[in-house]
């Protein structure tokens, strides 16, 4: 511990003696990594029950083990993937828990981050983890999401009751690209077209391989069935900020002549422009993550989400049954967001997308057979917090 970890922990001390589980150097890389623009930006509250239900006994058991009752709490450490600071943290055992749940705290308040300044404008992370959260379960693909839920922290002095997002870590998950086909079960490729919807609907632009795992077959859970392998979807929290598409621009194209170049300059600029004018619900069927989930798919016989006939029936028979329940969860969700231009902006774009999906669904086959790229693609409505005009209204 440094001298300013040493003070800290003193000074949380003198402010709190009974204070034991958690350490505000614990904290430290988080409370750098939180800021006062996600303050202004979301009300927090509504997000410490915003957890479905049957994650409570995993809430409460969090929040007895972060309030000073069990001394058992262990700062774990642990080498995670990603940008964001993190804090893992061992649960002590009790009825009903596994012995060693894991949780992963993040900032809720994150400070964007300079290296996603192209398209992360607005400092709603926390919101946007638990906003994926509430549709994956309106859109009955809860069983899919990670666990994650926000709790109050004593992370400092200054931040006696700071908000964080607690993921609870599923053991068993597994990165992507370690599924093989044995561990591969046909009914994923079905599950492959609502990820997608889902992340156009949210411009999650973050599913790249990591951020999709799976949990490797069981042998039988607890009544007697055999499980399934499964997806995991994670890291939600730079969605819902619809200032980019998910065109991922080239930075080197292969010439004829010169072998791999850099993509010229005004060919760069022409594609960041169009990225960020429109929008389309096929960039998300190409990420990292769903290609290796849809190559695997293919092997078994099963139509490419790529491909018209593989993508839109299936979208078209889920959405009608789910539509209603996400807008209902977004108008909800909606109400955390203390500017009303970022509760238009967001909701605007949302809503385009829904409207795109509804489209869908009326006209599948139309979709399936005829439909060029443009007939797919949505405005993007853009707005920064430090313009005064929307770019593209
Ligand atoms: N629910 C989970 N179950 C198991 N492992 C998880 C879970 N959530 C995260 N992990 C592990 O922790 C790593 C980092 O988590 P996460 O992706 O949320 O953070 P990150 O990539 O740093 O986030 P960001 O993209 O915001 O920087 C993941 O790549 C994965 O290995
Ligand atoms: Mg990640």
């Amino acid at each position: 511990m440094d001298l300013e970890g040493f003070k800290l922990r003193l000074a949380e001390r003198v402010a709190n003696p009974l204070a034991k589980s958690t350490h505000a150097d614990d904290f430290k890389a988080i409370v750098q990594d939180t800021d006062d623009a996600g303050r202004e930006a979301v009300d927090h509250t509504a997000d410490l029950s915003a957890h479905p239900r049957s994650l409570d006994d995993k809430v409460k058991h969090y929040r007895d083990a972060i309030s000073n009752q069990s001394p058992l709490l262990r700062r774990t450490p642990m080498p995670l993937t990603g940008v964001t600071s993190k804090a893992v943290y061992t649960l002590p055992s009790a009825d009903k828990m596994p012995a060693t749940e894991k949780v992963i705290v993040k900032p809720y308040h994150e400070k964007l981050n300079p290296k996603a300044n192209f398209w992360q404008h607005h400092p709603i992370q926390g919101w946007a983890e638990m906003t994926n959260q509430s549709l994956w379960y309106a859109a009955d693909m809860g069983h899919m999401h990670q666990k994650v839920h926000v709790s109050e922290h004593a992370m400092s002095p200054l931040h006696p009751k700071e908000p964080g997002i607690a993921i609870h870590m599923d053991p068993s998950a597994e990165l992507i690209r370690h599924m093989g086909p044995s561990q591969y079960s046909i009914d994923m490729h079905d599950d492959l077209p609502k990820i997608a919807a889902m992340d156009f609907l949210t411009n999650n632009l973050d599913r790249h391989a990591a951020n999709l795992m799976f949990l490797p077959k069981g042998s039988v859970n607890r009544d007697g069935q055999p499980l399934r392998s499964r997806l995991l979807a994670i890291d939600h929290g730079r969605s819902f900020q619809y200032h980019a598409s998910n065109k991922g621009a080239p930075r080197k194209i292969h010439d004829p002549l010169l072998g791999t170049v850099d993509v010229p300059h005004d060919a760069k600029v022409a594609h960041e422009t169009e990225g960020k004018t429109g929008d389309t619900l096929l960039n998300y069927v190409e990420s990292g993550a769903l290609n290796h989930v849809g190559m695997l798919g293919e092997m078994f016989g099963r139509d490419s989400i790529k491909t018209g006939s593989g993508l839109f029936p299936p979208i078209a028979k889920w959405w009608p049954t789910v539509r209603n329940r996400i807008v209902d969860a977004m108008n909800q969700r909606i109400l955390s967001l203390r500017e009303p231009r970022m509760q238009q902006h967001i909701q605007k774009n949302f809503t385009e997308r829904v409207k795109l999906l509804d489209n869908i669904a009326r006209n599948p086959d139309w979709y399936t057979y005829l439909a060029q790229e443009k007939d797919l693609k949505v405005p993007l409505h853009i707005w920064d917090r430090n313009e005064k005009e929307e770019a593209n209204p």
